[in-house]
């Protein structure tokens, strides 16, 4: 029979950072003792924690995660959590790419009566932000949006694919092994798809709307440059904890 004491060794033999709390989830999650010990065995190969578990927290809120989806990192939360300050009550928010949903849900658990929508082009993934209780539609980046939507948006959210094509095998290996690159690439430099949202984010946003982006420290500049060419203004650098930039948005001004 497997004790915390026993997970947390096999664990930290393994090489996890965090053996004690993932041990602690392990267990409070697990049924049982062959649960726990077929959960233990997957964790010990790389598998995420949170596809063991079937889930993790997000700025505080359950998100289920399947197996194959992204899971949400916290580096995003003070993203979901600025969205969440910039919405008005009733206002209407859009997460392109949204993986689980994390960052919708931010957004819908902070303001009930607005109306949150998110999009995502992997089927497993859209299905299991569903699961999450959010509206999804499929398709790239903002096409599936509906028409009617067009202007009205107080703020989209992004957390797009943004790791650029030649700096994919620098990612830790496990992320490398199990994690779809299509969940990573952003193509040359990184910014295919992030430039592409802000060209079309006018079509959507609301005068005085927000746009939000979580862009790499590299990326600042060019990203700034174009939020300013699609007509953004008031644009502001998210920076993390140790001062590092970790996001950007703007307001557009037409
Ligand atoms: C970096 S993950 C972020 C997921 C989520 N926003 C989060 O923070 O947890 C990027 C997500 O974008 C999705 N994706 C990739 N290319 C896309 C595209 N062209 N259109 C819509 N979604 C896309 C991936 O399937 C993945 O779920």
């Amino acid at each position: 029979m497997l004790d915390a004491v026993a997970v947390t060794r096999a664990l930290g033999a393994a090489g996890c950072v965090a053996a004690d709390e993932e041990a602690v989830e392990l267990i409070r999650r697990a049924h049982d003792d062959d649960e726990l010990e077929r959960m233990l065995a997957r964790r010990l190969t790389g598998e995420p924690l949170a596809w063991v578990t079937g889930g993790v927290s997000f700025c505080g809120l359950d998100v289920i995660v399947e197996p194959g989806v992204y899971v949400p990192r916290w580096q995003s939360e003070p993203l979901a959590l600025m969205a969440a300050r910039l919405l008005p009550p009733a206002g209407v928010g859009v997460d392109l790419c949204t993986g689980a949903g994390a960052i919708a849900m931010v957004m819908q658990s902070a303001h009930p009566d607005a109306r949150i929508v998110a999009t995502e082009i992997d089927s497993v993934a859209a299905s299991c932000a569903r699961l999450n209780g959010l509206v999804v539609y499929e398709g790239h980046l903002d096409e599936p949006l509906p028409a009617e939507l067009e202007s009205q948006v107080d703020v989209i959210t992004g957390v797009l694919p943004y790791v650029p094509n030649d700096a994919l095998h620098f990612l830790p290996r496990d992320v490398q092994r199990f994690e779809a690159p299509r969940a990573l690439d952003g193509g040359e430099g990184g910014v295919e798809l992030i430039s592409a949202v802000v060209r079309t984010g006018p079509r959507w946003s609301k005068r005085g709307g927000w746009l939000l982006l979580e862009v790499g420290g590299e990326q600042v500049i060019g990203v700034t440059a174009m939020l300013a060419a699609s007509g953004y203004r008031d644009v502001d650098v998210l920076e993390d904890e140790d001062g590092d930039p970790r996001g950007i948005c703007g307001r557009l001004d037409r």
